[in-house]
């Protein structure tokens, strides 16, 4: 076994290139995946360098429309106290993380229509007066909406699959659907957008199959960005309760997305911190090199509770900069200057 999982990944750092298969024998090792995690490691330098570029993340707003069961944001949690913030001062959040230096903003909220495509549009362009990157992450759109956020000068998009199996998303977001999910990635990708995505990994009733599959559906897209987050359950929702700690398996699972798209950004997730104290530093030596502090202001961040023991709940946008300086530095990497675009993307980006 040990052998196979070395001759898969010489492959995996020659040609980039795993079927399904083999995908599944690297999730399937039990043993540790120390040569996985260090050949990412080695993938991420030899095609990105050091640097790590940060992303400053507005959670402007906690309303959603969807019922996802797995998150505290669904509608039908009625033990989360909502709050919306205004264009204004979003845009002022904006300002703020230029001036702590980040040069993109990613915005972010549920699926709230107080938000109409005339707001967000005078949001983005007035955002995008400030010459920094925009990541949007509002969930599922039509494509005139995708279109007019396009068109106001967003750069990326961000909308994680969470699963391929059809059963499993139908069950986990009742009333959405696989295929419009996938179709919201394919004209996403159509608009020019650099496109992000990535998968929940522990979803109960997920299987590793499953997860090998996800990661073929990810490049067949192919993605410029991936964000790949353990499952934390939350007991203000209805899902099954599990203690189980997916921190190793969304690292594998991480490691190998880097393997198959060596350019691409993928994000040390603050999902990966809430169930690592580490977690953001070892993803990051792991194959990632991405960092999206968190920059909503402290009177709303606790409320934006996707699931329980989020990091940094307390804490101010100007203390996550710089705490997450330092701890950048203190493994031997530096924080990138750049807006940080997918290397192939870089022309397209406004
Ligand atoms: N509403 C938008 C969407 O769904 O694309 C963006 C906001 S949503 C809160 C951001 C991400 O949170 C989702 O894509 C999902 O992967 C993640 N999430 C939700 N509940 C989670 C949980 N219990 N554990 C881990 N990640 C979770
Ligand atoms: Fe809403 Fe997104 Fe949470 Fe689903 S994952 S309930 S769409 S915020
Ligand atoms: Fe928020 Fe460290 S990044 S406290």
């Amino acid at each position: 076994m040990g052998n196979d999982i070395d001759s898969i990944l010489n492959k995996a750092v020659k040609y980039h290139n795993l079927d399904e298969k083999e995908i599944l024998c690297i999730l399937e090792e039990k043993k540790e995946s120390k040569r996985l995690f260090s050949v990412a490691d080695e993938i991420r330098k030899k095609y990105l360098g050091d640097g790590i570029h940060l992303r400053a993340i507005i959670e402007f707003s906690n309303y959603c429309k969807q019922n996802c069961l797995y998150c505290g944001l669904r509608k039908g949690n009625k033990y989360l106290t909502r709050y919306r913030i205004e264009p204004q001062e979003i845009i002022e959040s904006a300002r703020k993380a230029k001036n702590y230096g980040y040069k993109t903003v990613v915005l972010q909220s549920g699926e709230d229509s107080y938000y109409s495509v005339d707001k967000m549009t005078k949001i983005i362009s007035t955002i995008k007066d400030l010459d920094i990157a925009v990541t949007l992450s509002i969930g599922e759109k039509t494509f005139e909406e995708y279109k007019a956020y396009r068109d106001a000068g967003t750069d990326r998009y961000l909308l994680k699959i969470e699963t391929t199996n059809e059963i499993l998303y139908n069950k986990l977001d009742p009333k959405m659907s696989l295929t419009n999910r996938m179709q919201c990635l394919e004209n996403i990708k159509k608009l020019g957008y650099e496109t992000g995505s990535g998968i929940i990994v522990g979803l109960p009733g997920q299987t590793l199959k499953s997860i090998a599959k996800d990661i073929m559906y990810l490049k067949s897209i192919p993605i410029d960005m991936a964000g790949i987050g353990p499952f934390i359950y939350n007991p203000s929702t209805p899902i099954e309760s599990t203690k189980e700690n997916f921190f190793e398996l969304s690292l594998k699972v991480m490691a190998i997305i880097r393997l198959l798209m060596p350019d691409i950004n993928i994000a040390a997730t603050t999902a990966m911190e809430t169930v690592n104290s580490r977690g953001r530093l070892i993803a990051l030596q792991s194959g990632a090199n991405v960092v999206m502090p968190n920059t909503t202001e402290v009177i709303y961040r606790k409320h934006y509770k996707i699931y329980p023991g989020k990091i940094c709940i307390n804490d101010s946008p100007s203390h996550c900069r710089s705490c997450i300086e330092n701890k950048i530095k203190s493994i031997n990497r530096y924080i990138s200057m750049g807006k940080g675009s997918h290397i192939k993307q870089k022309r397209g980006i406004k």
